[in-house]
C-alpha cells in the first residue's frame, strides 16, 4: 500500500539539477498573490520578547458554519474548527493561556512537541483537568522544527472527534531557502447534517471495531478547498492528518512529491513518492510543482484506504485540494538544495526487547480492545530506565490496522534486517498493517522522567481500551 520510491520519476528533473536559465535567488519571484485558498487564521503574539510567543486559547461551544448559511453550535478553539493556527520558531518558549469554556473538563495535549511531563495535558496523570470556567497556563521551550498539534486529551473521541484541534508550526530558523509557497493543511472530518447539525454515529461495537470517520471531509474547516496556481509553481505543504479514524492517501496526476520531512521535522533525505500517506496523528512536509495550461484545473484527492473489515467509507478519490491554473509566466524556479539533514541515530545497544501487542477481543458479549489484551482501565504501567535503550515490538493481532502514538518522545523504525529505516526521520506516530509487527526504537532523551502515554489515534479505539501507559524513570524508585 505504501509507495516509498518510484521507479519512473515524474518529477522535474529542474528541481535536483536546476535549469540552466536559473536566475539568481534575489529575482525569485516569491510575492504571494490572492491564491482563494482559505488558510487557518494565525494566533497573535502578545509578548513583546523576541523568543517567546503567548497565545491564548478559549475552548468554547460556538455557532459555526460548515455547509454555507446553516450554522450550529460546536466545541470550538477561539471560535473556528480547526483552532487557530500557532506559529513559533525552533528554540522560542511557547506559553499558552487556556480558558476552558465548555460545559465540561479539558486539556491540552501538544501532540509530537517534546515537552516536559507536567505539560502533556494527560488529566488525572500529569494534570488535574482544567474544569468548567477555570485556565491552565503551558510553557515549554520547542526544541523540534516541525508541523505539529494541539487537542484535548479528555472526552477525547468526543471532543477531539467534534471539532477541538489545531496546529502548530515550529520554523526553523535555519532553513535553506526556495522551498517553495508554503501552506499548512490541517485535514480532519465531521458528519453534516444538510441543515448544519453534526451527525452523532451509531455507538455499535461495529461502528467501533472500524473506527468511525466523519462523512464531511474538511482542508482548514473547509469543503472543496480551491488555489490558484501558475503552472511549475513550487508548493511547500505542511500536512496535518486530524481525523478521528480516517486514513489519508495523498495523489495528485501525473505528479509525484518530494517529501522532505515527516513527524518531528525534517528528514535526514528526501524521498520521491507517487502518493503520500498519512494516518491519525501523522504530518508530512511535500513540496511538489503542479503543471498545467491556464484555464484547466488539478485536483489534489486522497485515495480510499482499506483499514480492515467494514473500514472503509470511501468508494472513491476525494477532493482535498483543486489547484486552477492561471495565466501567467511559470515562475523561475532556483534549485533545490540538497535537503540534508544530520539526524541522530538511536540507540539500540543492549537494548531491552518489549512487546506491545494490540489487541481486539470481545469479553461478555462486548468489544475490548487493549494492549496484550489489557483494557486501558486495567493496565500497569510498562516501565523504562533514563540511559538504557529499548526495542518496542508493536504487534498488530487484530484485523485492523492501528496508527501508533507514543507521547513525549520520538522513536525510529528498524528494518527487517534490524537496521534503522532509511532515511532517517523522528516519529511519533505511525501506521500498524492488520497481522503486521513493526520494530521501534524509542529515544527517552532530556531526563524527562514520568508517566507518558502511548495509544492508537484512532479515538474509537483508544477510547475502547487500546492506551498504555510508560513510567520512564532513573531506576531509583524500582523495585528489586
Ligand atoms: Cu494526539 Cu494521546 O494523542
Ligand atoms: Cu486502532
Amino acid at each position: 500500500m505504501k509507495l516509498l520510491f518510484s521507479t519512473a520519476p515524474l518529477f522535474p528533473l529542474a528541481l535536483f539539477i536546476g535549469c540552466n536559465s536559473a536566475p539568481a535567488a534575489e529575482e525569485h519571484d516569491n510575492s504571494p498573490f490572492d491564491d482563494g485558498f482559505i488558510r487557518l487564521s494565525e494566533l497573535e503574539d502578545k509578548n513583546p520578547e523576541d523568543d517567546v510567543v503567548e497565545v491564548s486559547l478559549v475552548a468554547s461551544v460556538s455557532p459555526l458554519e460548515i455547509i454555507e448559511g446553516v450554522s450550529h453550535d460546536q466545541f470550538t478553539y477561539n471560535g473556528s474548527v480547526p483552532g487557530p493556527l500557532i506559529r513559533a520558531q525552533r528554540g522560542d518558549t511557547l506559553v499558552v493561556h487556556l480558558k476552558n469554556e465548555l460545559p465540561q473538563g479539558t486539556t491540552i495535549h501538544w501532540h509530537g512537541i517534546r515537552v516536559p511531563n507536567g505539560m502533556d495535558g494527560v488529566p488525572g496523570m500529569t494534570q488535574e483537568v482544567v474544569e468548567p470556567g477555570e485556565e491552565f497556563r503551558y510553557e515549554f521551550e520547542l526544541l523540534d522544527a516541525s508541523t505539529f498539534w494541539y487537542h484535548p486529551h479528555f472526552q477525547t473521541l468526543e471532543q477531539v472527534g467534534n471539532g477541538l484541534y489545531g496546529a502548530v508550526l515550529v520554523e526553523d530558523p535555519d532553513e535553506e531557502p526556495a522551498l517553495g509557497k508554503e501552506t499548512v493543511l490541517a485535514i480532519s472530518d465531521l458528519s453534516v447534517f444538510e441543515d448544519g447539525t453534526i451527525q452523532e454515529h451509531p455507538h455499535t461495537d461495529e461502528r467501533r471495531a472500524a473506527g468511525r470517520e466523519g462523512a464531511t471531509l474538511l482542508v482548514n474547516g473547509h469543503q472543496n478547498q480551491r488555489m490558484r496556481v501558475k503552472s511549475g509553481e513550487r508548493l511547500r505543504f505542511r500536512v496535518l492528518n486530524m481525523a478521528r479514524s480516517r486514513y489519508l492517501e495523498l495523489k495528485l496526476d501525473g505528479h509525484e512529491f518530494l517529501r522532505i520531512g515527516s513527524d518531528g521535522g525534517r528528514m535526514e533525505a528526501p524521498i520521491l513518492e507517487a502518493t503520500t500517506s498519512l494516518v491519525p496523528g501523522e504530518r508530512v512536509d511535500i513540496i511538489f510543482e503542479p503543471t498545467g495550461e491556464p484555464g484547466t484545473h488539478l485536483d489534489l484527492v486522497t485515495l480510499p484506504v482499506d483499514r480492515g473489515p467494514g473500514a472503509s467509507t470511501a468508494e472513491g478519490p476525494e477532493l482535498l485540494v483543486r489547484f486552477e491554473f492561471v495565466e501567467g509566466p511559470s515562475p523561475s524556479q532556483v534549485e533545490l538544495p540538497s535537503l540534508r539533514r544530520e539526524l541522530e541515530l538511536f540507540s539500540t545497544s543492549n537494548a531491552e526487547e518489549v512487546d506491545i501487542t494490540l489487541t481486539m477481543g470481545a469479553a461478555d458479549g462486548k468489544l475490548v480492545m487493549g494492549i496484550n489484551h489489557v483494557p486501558w482501565s486495567e493496565s500497569d504501567p510498562f516501565q523504562a530506565i533514563f540511559g538504557q535503550p529499548q526495542i518496542w515490538n508493536i504487534i498488530n493481532a487484530s484485523a485492523y490496522a492501528h496508527p501508533f502514538h507514543l507521547h513525549g518522545f520520538y522513536f525510529q523504525v528498524l528494518d527487517s534486517d534490524g537496521n534503522l529505516e532509511w532515511p532517517l526521520s523522528y516519529k511519533d506516530t505511525i501506521n500498524v498493517e492488520p497481522l503486521q509487527t513493526l520494530r521501534l526504537v524509542p529515544r527517552f532523551d532530556e531526563d524527562r522522567l514520568g508517566m507518558w502515554m502511548f495509544h492508537c489515534h484512532i479515538l474509537d479505539h483508544a477510547e475502547s481500551g487500546m492506551m498504555g501507559v510508560l513510567h520512564l524513570s532513573d531506576g531509583s524508585e524500582l523495585p528489586e
